[in-house]
This record gives structure tokens, C-alpha cells and sequence, in this order.
């Protein structure tokens, strides 16, 4: 599909070609109370009033969610109109605009249109820039039109039809937008990407697989990618990592991405080393590419679920990509450490001590609590590119989504800046995550009698002990923990990866690099 921006200044009456450029539909906003928006107001003239009359005859009443689709239109190059209630006008906000442009394309995706001229994105949206609504537009597109069918024996039914969007947007406005209309590609590009690794099942996406597409991402978009394989990670003393690979038959991978937007790290000196300029972001990712819990086995109920054990790793893979695409100036590395958690002769057992690479000896008392053992090792890995902020990302535990459910990302910092810049990212993108806590108080749940910490910290607060068992290995840059168990995929009828929290992530970035 092809996006593009065109500048147009409706209130001041001028049209910049729209009224006789050819389209199959011309897309124009209705508030309620018959309030035509400027670009309706324009188009109402050159087609004699045809607008204003739908709208007095009722046909259109401006309410939210609202759609209709009037055919053989004349006096416009655009052959249709389709015309979207936007709610009340002076509550026009981000989620009113959201529903607004989902109307639109779903009906547009219902038929065979393939050009469309797109005018709602340059309506002041409450709290929002002018180029915001470009982006937001794309990514509800693409959110609409995913379709995951590589598993399927013969390809689905076909081709779309849509193929062109223009978008009308103020003269002052036009660059920021053409950035928006950019960066919405890009961080949809990602999030598909993010989506097939987590719908794919876990025969195929496997750690090796992983390792692949790490490669081959780096061929298509200059990373400096690199996968290391089971004698690399020993002589790494990765003890806590191998320790949940060695029940698998699927040998252990851990993959390291490199983007450098910004060059080459000026060699840090001394103390304040992660003050460095060029200091990367790295992004760490769980990669389970199947949790059956190992010996301290699931229930079988939902159990093929688990394969989205590894879309923490695919967030990353997804946000390199997207990152990569939108050319962001700063330097970004991806760190993922891919395993299967399988039950075997050979597995991890509750009560086996393991020694993590920082030298922290771990006591595992249920080995279903695989994820902090495989993230801890890639934390302490991290060091060594004295990074300006660490950001984990990983379905680590069943009880944030009992906290938090499926619509915020649980949010764990003991950085007050680095969780602050997080949360106006989640904001900003419609990527929504929540803080929570993680004082020391919680650490005494991690006690263990034989080691010097426990892998799990019973029943209450969940969330927080794992995030605390991870803090404990991210003691020497800036770090912040995403728990995405809740969000990084749907259950029930509309089963798959969300592409989550892709959008988050690239925002963040996007606002590190000041694009
Ligand atoms: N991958 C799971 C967490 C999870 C559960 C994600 C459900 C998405 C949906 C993780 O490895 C796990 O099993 N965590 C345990 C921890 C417990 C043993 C302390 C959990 O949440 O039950
Ligand atoms: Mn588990
Ligand atoms: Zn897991």
C-alpha cells in the first residue's frame, strides 16, 4: 500500500487539486450536530450541496463509529464519498479519531476500492500534534489487514484492492506528517514482523529459527548480527541461561543485533562510562520459544499458548526492524536468549542450584520460572556495551496479567526518568503500560535457605518478585522491565500476536534519537 501526504488548507477554502484528483473515495468527517468539517464544507460546494442535504435529511447524524457511503458522487474527481460520524466535536480526541478512521477502513476493506483520499487525519485531535493522526491512521490499517496464512495449505482468498491513500493535511504540517506517514510503515512493518514469530508454531519457530531471522534481518537492513550457539554460551558461563536449554533437544541460541545509527560509541572513561555519548539502548527479549513449565510441568489446558513464550524476542526483532527503517539516529542493540522449557531425564529440576553468569548462585524452585533464568544471564551480558538504558522485554508472568489484564504492559523501573520517558512513550503510541512497584521490601520474598536467591517468590505480587529477581543483575546502567504476559497476544476466538509493545518501544526510541 502506498501512503502519501498532500498539504490542503480546507478552512481557508482552498482544495490543492482534491476536488478534481481522481479517487475512488474521498473520505470526509461529520461531528455531530450536522457540523461539517472543513473538508466536507468544500467538497459540499463542489458537488451542489449533495453533503449538507444527506446530512438535514438524517442520513448521517455526526454520530461516533457512524459510517455511509454515497455512490455515483459528481462535480469531485472522486468517483464516491464516504462519510464518518466523529462524535461530538470539542470531545474529538484520540480515541474518538481512532474509531472514526476504524469505521472508515473497514468498510473501504469491504469493498473493491483501491484509491482512497483520506482527509480525517487533519483534524485537531485533543492533546495531539497535526501529524499525529497519519500515523495513527496507517497503523489501524495495517492492524486491519494483517492476516497470518503461512501455515495454511492453500493461500487464502486474495488479492486487496486498496492500494493508494492520500492524505490531506495542513500546509504547516506537511513534513512532520510525510515523518509520520514514514514511521507508521515502519513500526507496522515491525509489528508484522512481530506477529508472525508469535503466531508461528513451535515447531518452526524455534531457537535456530530465531537465530535465522536475526541473520537474515541483519542482511536486509545492515545490522551487525550475531548468534552464538551452546559452546559459545558455556564458555560465557551463561549457568542460569543453560540450565532451562538443557532439557530441550532444540539447542540454545543467543543472538545479538547491533543497529548504528549514530556511529560508533565514544570509548567511555571511568565511572560515568554509560554518560558516554553514543551510548546504545539495548533491548533485551525473552526468547521461550515453548514453555511447557519443564518439570515443574503446565496444565495441559491452553498449554499451545506457551509457544508466545518468545514474544518478548520478537518485539525486539520487530522494533530493530522498525528502527532500522525509520533510519533513527542513535545506536540500538537487540539481545535475545532463545531456548525451549522442556521436561527430560536430562531437564532442570526444583531444587537444583545454578550459577549465573555474574556469579549468583540461584536456587530453582520451580522451573516453570524459567524466564528470569535465561533474562538474567543476557542482563549481565548487557554490561558490556555500557548502555545509556536497558529495557527487558518478556512474557514473564501469568500474575501481571491477573494484575493488569490484557491492556496495560506492566512497567517495572527503579529509574524515575527512564520509566517516566517509557510511560509518555506507551501514551503517545496508544501502547498503553502501567507502573508498578519494585522497592526492596519485595526482595525478602526471593530468600533462599541453601543460595543466594531463590527463583520464585510464592503466591503474592507475582510481577513484582520476578521483576525483582531481575533488577538484582541490572545494577550497573539505567533499567526498566516490561511484563507483556498480558498483552502481547489475544486468547479466544481472535487468537494471535498483538505486534505489542512494538509501538511503545519505537516511540520511545524515536524520542531518544529527537526524530
Ligand atoms: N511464560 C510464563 C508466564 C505466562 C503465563 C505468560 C501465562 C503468559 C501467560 C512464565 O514462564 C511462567 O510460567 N511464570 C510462572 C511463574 C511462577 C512459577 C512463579 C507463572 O506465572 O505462573
Ligand atoms: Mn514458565
Ligand atoms: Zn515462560
Amino acid at each position: 500500500m502506498d501512503f502519501s501526504i498532500k498539504a490542503c488548507d480546507w478552512s481557508k477554502g482552498e482544495a490543492n487539486g482534491f476536488l478534481t484528483g481522481k479517487a475512488d473515495v474521498v473520505v470526509l468527517g461529520v461531528f455531530e450536530a450536522q457540523t461539517l468539517t472543513g473538508a466536507a464544507r468544500v467538497m459540499d460546494v463542489a458537488t451542489k450541496g449533495l453533503i449538507s442535504r444527506v446530512v438535514k435529511a438524517g442520513d448521517m447524524s455526526g454520530r461516533a463509529g457512524t459510517t455511509l457511503m454515497i455512490p455515483e458522487v459528481t462535480g469531485i474527481g472522486a468517483a464516491r464519498v464516504l462519510l464518518v460520524g466523529l462524535g461530538k466535536q470539542d470531545a474529538f480526541n484520540q480515541k474518538a479519531y481512532g474509531e472514526a478512521v476504524r469505521a472508515a477502513w473497514r468498510v473501504i476493506l469491504g469493498t473493491k476500492i483501491g484509491q482512497v483520499t483520506f482527509t480525517l487525519a487533519q483534524l485537531p485531535i485533543l492533546e495531539r500534534t497535526g501529524d499525529w493522526g497519519v500515523r495513527a491512521a496507517i497503523l489501524a490499517l495495517r492492524e486491519l489487514t494483517y492476516k497470518f496464512s503461512q501455515m495454511k495449505s492453500k493461500p487464502e482468498n486474495g488479492e486487496r484492492s486498496l492500494r493508494k491513500i492520500v492524505f490531506s493535511i495542513d500546509t504547516a504540517d506537511e513534513k512532520a506528517a510525510r515523518v509520520a506517514a514514514k514511521q507508521g510503515v515502519a513500526i507496522a512493518n515491525g509489528m508484522d514482523l512481530t506477529r508472525d514469530l508469535g503466531n508461528l508454531p513451535p515447531n518452526v519457530c524455534t531457537p535456530t529459527y530465531l537465530g535465522q531471522t536475526a541473520k537474515q534481518l541483519g542482511r536486509d537492513w545492515k545490522l551487525k548480527v550475531e548468534v552464538l550457539g551452546q559452546k559459545q554460551i558455556e564458555a560465557l558461563n551463561m549457568g542460569s541461561f543453560l540450565s532451562v536449554a538443557k532439557g530441550s533437544v532444540q539447542p540454545p541460541q543467543f543472538i545479538v543485533m547491533h543497529y548504528q545509527g549514530a556511529g560508533e560509541p565514544v570509548k567511555a572513561r571511568g565511572k560515568n562510562a554509560s554518560n558516554a555519548s553514543n551510548a546504545p539502548i539495548v533491548l533485551v527479549g525473552k526468547g521461550i520459544t515453548f514453555d511447557s513449565g519443564g518439570i515443574s510441568i503446565k496444565p495441559g489446558e491452553a498449554m499451545d499458548e506457551m509457544k508466545y513464550d518468545m514474544c518478548g524476542a520478537g518485539s525486539v526483532f520487530g522494533t530493530m526492524r522498525a528502527v532500522a527503517e525509520m533510519g533513527l539516529k542513535l545506536n540500538v542493540i537487540g539481545v535475545v536468549p532463545t531456548c525451549e522449557n522442556m521436561p527430560a531425564g536430562n531437564a532442570l529440576k526444583p531444587g537444583d542450584i545454578v550459577t549465573a553468569m555474574n556469579g549468583t548462585t540461584i536456587e530453582v524452585l520451580n522451573t516453570d520460572a524459567e524466564g528470569r533464568l535465561i533474562l538474567c544471564d543476557a542482563l549481565t551480558y548487557a554490561e558490556r556495551f555500557k548502555p545509556a538504558a536497558v529495557v527487558d522485554i518478556a512474557t514473564l508472568t501469568g500474575a501481571c496479567i491477573i494484575a493488569l489484564g490484557h491492556h496495560n504492559t506492566g512497567l517495572f523501573s527503579k529509574d524515575d526518568a527512564l520509566a517516566g520517558e517509557l510511560l509518555d512513550a506507551s501514551r503517545e503510541a496508544v501502547d498503553p503500560a502501567w507502573r508498578l512497584p519494585l522497592d526492596d521490601e519485595y526482595q525478602e520474598q526471593l530468600k533462599s535457605n541453601f543460595a543466594d536467591v531463590a527463583n520464585i517468590g510464592g503466591r503474592p505480587a507475582g510481577s513484582v518478585t520476578a521483576a525483582c529477581f531481575l533488577s538484582r543483575f541490572a545494577q550497573n546502567y539505567p533499567w526498566a522491565h516490561l511484563d507483556i504476559a498480558g498483552t502481547a497476544w489475544k486468547s479466544g476466538a481472535a487468537k494471535g500476536a498483538t505486534g505489542r509493545p512494538v509501538p511503545l518501544l519505537s516511540q520511545f526510541l524515536i524520542d531518544r534519537a529527537g526524530q
